[in-house]
């Protein structure tokens, strides 16, 4: 029998309880699995900015899961945290994601999360509104991984309302807030077009 653990006890149980004062419950997590990691902070941020809405924070060091190998997926099947993070994606009503982005692309620990999940299911994103996001602290804000990502998230279930990345985070992100008021203003634009999918 599957031993399911203490947090994800907690989550079922706050998604039953959501669900029952029908407010809409949406997910937010980085691409990410950094205690310090800028793409949790900016993702929290721009969850609280949406209105109406009850927000459950995820970080991915609360599904790990071992290196994608169909080796290993033949021998063992696959692992509980995979089918864990697939059923907290389909329980909400919204994701906000902001991916860290690795030479160019989304990072390792998030690519082994969205491969184990698509063995489960080819559209993973069950059609749930997206706030797609990337930030880093270079000028491009990890735009090459972000449009990577909506690229593909298109054709395994991915439902992008709005799509935002922050550049220099260091220089525009500060005290838990984007400072910058045109990236603000870029961000609210984006944040509001997803509120209204929900
Ligand atoms: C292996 C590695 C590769 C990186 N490649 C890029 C990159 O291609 N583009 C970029 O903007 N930042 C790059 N960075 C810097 C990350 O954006 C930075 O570490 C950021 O903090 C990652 O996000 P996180 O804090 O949410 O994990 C890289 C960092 C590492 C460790």
């Amino acid at each position: 029998m599957e031993i399911y653990s203490l947090e994800y006890k907690y989550f079922i149980h706050k998604f039953v309880q959501q669900k029952q004062t029908h407010m809409k419950t949406i997910i937010a997590f980085a691409g990410s699995d950094s205690s310090t990691s800028i793409n949790k902070k900016l993702a929290t941020y721009a969850a609280s900015l949406v209105g109406g809405v009850q927000v459950n924070v995820l970080d991915l060091n609360d599904f790990e899961l071992p290196l994608y190998s169909m080796d290993k997926e033949k021998a063992n099947g696959i692992p509980d945290n995979a089918h864990k993070f697939l059923k907290i994606i389909k329980s909400s009503d919204g994701i906000v994601l902001s991916l860290a982005e690795h030479n160019g692309t989304y990072a390792t620990v998030f690519k082994n999360l969205f491969d184990w999940m698509s063995r489960i299911d080819g559209k993973l994103w069950s059609e749930k509104p997206m706030l797609l996001m990337a930030t880093s602290p270079g000028a491009r804000g990890g735009q090459t991984g972000l449009n990577i990502a909506a690229d593909r998230f298109q054709y395994m279930g991915g439902n992008i309302i709005g799509k935002f990345s922050l550049p220099n985070f260091n220089d525009n992100f500060q005290d838990g807030k984007i400072i910058n008021s045109d990236l603000l203003s870029d961000l609210m634009e984006e944040v509001k077009q997803f509120e209204n999918s929900l």
